[in-house]
């Protein structure tokens, strides 16, 4: 196992941040939440609780010295609520005690009298009162109002699609100490240390330099830590501002699940035109988004929904709008896939409706449409590679399709009440911030004086393994042993500025920053070496396997060796370098640019069986072909494809997330929430990856991975869906997911 964590995750030895050994003073937070989803506070009650022996303080809006103000792309959010309530769960106040436990018994004696209005909680209810946060957005290519006198069948619709709990094992924490000169470091749980850094400076009035932000690990984030983590490392920072001590803010899991925003839900109308042989000619979609309360990364989610509405396929003609609507709901945020997997279950939709109307199997025309190199997206980019094809050619081929449907039929024939489905789905995501000035990515690296080495980035470990692709990236560059290398923690001080550690792009970016800064120690090494064993240009040596080379010959040095000699020639052993994703650009006036490095590209065979007695199902096989260039590493790699699948089964099959009337979480517990698990995973899971892309612009010619594999899992639904189908053969499909046991039961009996 190389995956660099395996050994102190399995032994428990792995430090979280609220792992780390904290002074005795330490004191305990909590927060207080409204109760209530829209209104205002008209008395609040703090002496009650100030009263408790052990409460420190009680701190509220007003006490907060800087801007009560949060957000990244639009500043609409309060740390504290003021006097207007936005949604159940927005932190009002926020106790600091001398344990956790009195801090939490504190903040519920707290009473609020409040005014209550009636909240809005559907999207299209949002739109209709003209309750948005942004202008709309729209990407359009051809002539997409005038294509649909040339189509021979138009199919239109609409989809729902719900919300989503990361559930990430470790809930959102962060642990604050008082430096001095008024200052604050934060250890927080967080995937991006700067946005907590300059957002706890401006709550605090402090210049971004007195906040150091460090960041040792996180037990999983899967998006929910882009934006979200910041709100509690800056109430932590608060608490320790005022009481000069250290103050640690650690939600428990009902808390979390309540407090923090989730997946987009969205509801989307859709209408799409074909030729009689199945060609896609024209498609028009319109997202209705429920963005929650605040901004948060509601419009920059939305713009990934517009750049995938047309996923793998190449259509001429194409309109796609997006609304973001402000409702009175916990601020939905980032979640794997970023807005794309709710676009791909549309056009999955549309183009399944467009066949089961056509009578042609909706794979024929998912297979007609696949994107090939050169094509136009909607956005104006061109498709670098053949890969759509390439991938659907290969799945094809492994699966022996023909068999498998021949199979389930007899099958299905057989069986009146269990009934079996497949689904193919193709998936194309694109690399890189859809906001081209967030590319950028800083390293710092260290050599030390006996050869090991440090290395710094931008990167926020989280499970995903980046810090062993970074690992091995610098032993490559360097030509060292990987045992010598050491990923440090993120943090702040050791590089600035830097854009949350999402979008996939992790280890691209980091990974080419740190062959930038290792490339410029190496330079210094070799010109020194070749000056002092006076041998030719420095070019023509190098270092592998640890021992410096003239050209194949080795040399009498070792890499230790050399490091030694160069500190003592006074070389320069260290080095900090910046990496820009080069080539790409976006202009939001026309919506056209080449906006993506690349895309990644795959495709997923998922089969299922279901009880249609019961309406339970089981996902049996999941076959991917997926695009990953020359992986830096195929364990992490499968790793992340397999987990990114299950994730997205869970979201279109069991994970429902509901709110009652008044705007409250229903589903707030894990007895009440069900989540993906072993036994619900496929029975098989086979991950195969396309070698040679001639796109593969990551380090080494590796790409990205994080993500895109999530969007195989809406193959589970049209699967479903089909199975569903087998069982009555009238039914007309209802593209609402998730597909529950008790949405399918109820639908095969209505
Ligand atoms: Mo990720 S959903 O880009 O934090």
């Amino acid at each position: 196992m190389k995956y660099r964590d395996t050994r102190l995750h399995l032994r428990g030895e792995s430090l979280f941040s609220d792992d780390h050994s904290v002074p005795e003073a330490t004191l305990m937070g909590a927060i207080v939440a409204s109760p209530i989803a829209r209104g205002r506070i008209l008395t609040m009650d703090l002496a009650t609780a100030k009263k408790i022996p052990g409460v420190k303080a009680v701190l509220t809006a007003d006490d907060i010295p800087g801007e009560n103000q949060l957000g990244n792309i639009i500043r609409d959010e309060p740390l504290l609520a003021g006097g207007e309530l936005r949604f159940i769960g927005q932190p009002v106040a926020l106790v600091v005690a001398d344990t956790a436990a009195t801090a939490r018994r504190a903040a519920a004696k707290i009473q609020l009298n409040c005014e209550e209005d009636t909240p809005i909680l559907d999207p299209r209810e949002a739109f209709e009162k003209n309750s948005l946060i942004a202008e709309p957005r729209c990407f359009q290519i051809g002539d997409p109002d005038g294509a649909w006198a040339d189509c021979a069948h138009i199919a239109e619709g609409t989809v729902e699609s719900g919300g989503q709990e990361h559930l990430y094992l470790e809930t959102q924490n962060a642990y604050a100490v008082p430096t001095e000169h008024g200052g604050i470091k934060l250890v927080s749980s967080t995937q991006s240390p700067t946005a907590v850094q300059r957002n706890t400076a401006g709550i605090l009035g402090l210049p971004m330099h007195m906040v150091e932000v460090d960041t040792p690990r996180l037990g999983g984030a899967f998006g929910g830590k882009e934006d979200q983590a910041t709100h509690w490392a800056a109430l932590a920072a608060l608490g320790a501002f005022h009481l000069n001590k250290p103050v640690k803010v650690l939600l428990d899991r009902w808390e979390d699940m309540r407090f923090t925003g989730k997946r987009h839900p969205y509801s989307s109308d859709f209408k799409i035109g074909l030729s009689a042989d199945g060609k896609i000619l024209a498609y028009q979609v319109t997202f209705y988004q429920n963005a929650g309360a605040f901004a948060d990364l509601s419009t920059a989610i939305l713009e990934r929904s517009l750049f995938h509405a047309t996923n793998s396929y190449f259509i001429p003609h194409v309109k796609a709008t997006g609304y973001c609507c402000r409702t009175n709901l916990p601020p939905f945020t980032a979640f794997r896939g970023f807005g794309a997997p709710q676009a791909m279950l549309v056009i999955e939709a549309a183009i399944h409706k467009a066949g089961g109307g056509m009578g042609i199997p909706y794979s024929r025309i998912q297979e007609k449409n696949l994107i090939r190199r050169n094509d136009l997206f909607p956005y104006g980019m061109k498709a670098r590679s053949g890969n759509a094809r390439a991938s659907w050619r290969r799945l094809k081929s492994m699966s022996a399709l023909p068999a498998l449907h021949r199979e389930m039929k007899t099958f299905n024939a057989k069986n009146p009440l269990v009934k079996k489905g497949a689904a193919l789905m193709p998936v194309c995501f694109g690399i890189s911030f859809t906001s081209t000035f967030m590319n950028q990515a800083n390293a710092l690296v260290h050599v030390y004086t006996d050869g090991s080495v440090g290395v710094s980035t931008a990167a926020v470990e989280m499970g995903q393994g980046v810090n062993s692709k970074l690992a091995q990236i610098t032993a490559r560059t360097l030509g060292i042993n990987v045992e010598r290398v050491k990923i440090e923690t993120t943090n702040t001080t050791r590089n600035a500025n830097t854009s949350p550690t999402a979008a996939s792009t992790g280890a691209d970016m980091n990974g080419h920053a740190v062959i930038m800064a290792c490339g410029t120690i190496l330079e210094r090494l070799k010109r020194f070496a070749a000056g002092a064993l006076e041998i030719g240009p420095h070019q023509n040596l190098a270092v592998f396997s640890e021992r410096v080379f003239l050209g194949n010959k080795p040399l009498a040095w070792d890499w230790q060796t050399l490091v030694r000699n160069a500190y003592l020639a006074r070389i320069n052993l260290s080095a900090q370098a910046h990496y820009a994703t080069p080539k790409i650009f976006f202009d939001r006036e026309t919506n056209k640019g080449r906006a993506f490095a690349y895309h990644v590209h795959g495709a997923a065979l998922i089969t299922v069986e279901l009880d249609c007695l019961r309406g339970t199902y089981r996902f049996e096989l999941a076959r991917i072909v997926h695009d990953a260039g020359q992986s830096l590493d195929p364990l992490i790699d499968r790793g992340q494809a397999e987990g990114a699948l299950v994730q997205g089964l869970g979201w279109i099959s069991l994970e429902e997330v509901l709110y009652d009337e008044k705007g409250r979480l229903i589903t707030d517990t894990l007895s009440g929430y069900k989540v993906p698990d072993i036994f619900f995973a496929p029975r098989e899971i086979q991950v195969d990856f396309l070698s040679r892309t001639p796109d593969s612009d990551g380090p080494y010619n590796s790409k990205a991975i994080g993500e895109p594999p999530y969007m195989y899992g809406i193959g589970g639904f049209f699967a479903l869906l089909e199975a569903m189908k087998a069982f009555r053969p009238d039914l007309e499909p209802d593209y609402t997911a998730p597909l529950t046991p008790e949405r399918v039961l109820t639908a095969l009996y209505s």
